[in-house]
């Protein structure tokens, strides 16, 4: 792909993304739901496609396109390490990062007891709970969850320090919220996990689109994040500290092979994905350009980052002049990610959702899963938020109709 560069940034991306040919009540689709999921570009589908059609079979077979599938797998892992930072040998692939969780969460179960503590946050996600409330219950562990502070939508990082003590063993920490897109300040709470000699757990799935990660940086033991919400299908990525991956025990069959990263990757991989994870890698690394992957990675980060920032402020500005709207999210200048939650006066999250739907403007309602950010902002009686979320692919003109379209439903 050819060097993007600004202004024309989105309509370029675009033209990578067919769906974007797709009509709806005569217009292209406005897609504001990339915190659910992202459209994919032609070049990830087509990875897919020449996988499934050329090479697909078992892998550490004795004939040709076993062979190829390995080095693809390997590839696969390159492209990750570039992508999150780490070394190959410290991805691991599964089908989501809820499942991805649920594994680990058993494998780190073997070594906790009772009087044993674990973190969680109420800002987080349920995959980035419900694992390790269940792991401790199974255990006989206690959860202590840590709350936000409603009026800025931020983790209580006092509550953070008062929660990880001499007894904690693990902190789960989201890298940003996927309903309101606060992001969190990961690496101070990785190192007070540190300091107390706990494992950290980081769920960058709602981060990973926006932000350029490098898990050195994070100062985290494990970090996952899932493929269909940056530009790639359905497929999980688990970054983990090598000698962790090496030490604890995968619940896996006996004969899979006993070599990290591998033992943590149960029955045949979802190879066809994981090569479509990878070109999205290289296709996020081709909107700048050139052939040091992670140098091009950086850069093209930057870019996004420069799009979504700009169109975000004509989102909030157009979102906030409707009388009577509210967008849940931190102060302005304080780290978040392009992706609004919010209420508008007289009409529910969901007959939004619909009456905006109707029109080509594709937004998500509800909690997002992220049920105790919709519980402690007690909107879970009015149904949620209205959620929307910018991608590299989002133009001013989308953005308008998303604007136009409250403004016609809130009448
Ligand atoms: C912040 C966050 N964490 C975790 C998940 C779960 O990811 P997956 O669907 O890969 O299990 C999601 C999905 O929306 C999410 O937004």
């Amino acid at each position: 792909m050819d060097v993007i560069t600004s202004p024309s940034f989105a309509g370029t991306v675009r033209a990578s993304f067919p769906v974007f040919q797709r009509r709806v009540a005569g217009k292209p689709i406005a897609f504001f739901d990339g915190p659910g999921g992202s459209q994919v570009p032609r070049e990830v589908a087509d990875a897919v496609a020449e996988y499934l059609t050329q090479h697909n079979a078992n892998t550490h077979g004795h004939f040709r396109t076993s062979e190829e599938t390995d080095a693809a797998m390997n590839a696969a892992r390159e492209a990750f390490a570039d992508f999150l930072g780490g070394t190959p040998g410290e991805i691991v692939f599964g089908a989501n990062m809820t499942t991805i969780a649920f594994h680990l969460s058993r494998s780190l179960g073997r070594e906790l007891g009772p009087g044993d503590e674990v973190v969680v946050t109420e800002l987080d996600h349920q995959a980035n709970q419900a694992p390790w409330r269940r792991m401790a219950e199974d255990r006989g562990a206690t959860v202590r969850a840590v709350p936000f502070l409603a009026e800025t939508m931020q983790l209580d990082y006092q509550a953070m320090e008062r929660a990880i003590g001499p007894k904690t063993r693990l902190v789960a920490v989201g890298g940003a919220s996927n309903a309101v897109g606060t992001i969190n300040d990961v690496r101070r709470v990785t190192d007070m996990a540190r300091a107390v000699g706990a494992l950290s757990f980081v769920d960058a799935v709602h981060l990973a689109p926006h932000r350029r990660i490098d898990v050195a940086e994070l100062g985290c033991d494990f970090l996952a994040c899932s493929a269909y919400k940056f530009f790639g299908p359905h497929v999980g990525i688990l970054w983990g500290r090598r000698e962790l991956l090496e030490r604890l025990t995968p619940y896996k069959v006996p004969p899979a092979s006993n070599d990290a990263p591998e033992r943590w990757e149960t029955g045949t991989q979802n190879h066809e994905g994981i090569v479509g994870a990878a070109a999205a890698v290289d296709w996020i690394a081709g909107l700048a350009g050139g052939t040091d992957r992670r140098a091009a990675l950086d850069r093209a980060f930057e870019m996004i980052e420069e799009h979504e920032r700009g169109l975000f402020q004509r989102m909030v500005a157009g979102i906030e002049a409707i009388p009577g709207t509210r967008i849940y999210g931190v102060p302005a200048g304080a780290p978040r990610t392009p992706t609004i939650g919010f209420t508008v006066p007289g009409a529910s999250p969901d007959e939004v959702a619909r009456r905006l739907g109707e029109e080509g403007v594709f937004v998500w309602n509800g909690n997002f899963y992220a049920t105790t950010v919709c519980e402690r902002l007690q909107l879970d009686d009015c149904g949620g938020l209205i959620r929307a979320g910018l991608a590299p692919y989002t133009t001013e003109e989308d953005v308008d109709r998303l604007i136009e379209g409250i403004r016609r439903i809130v009448g």
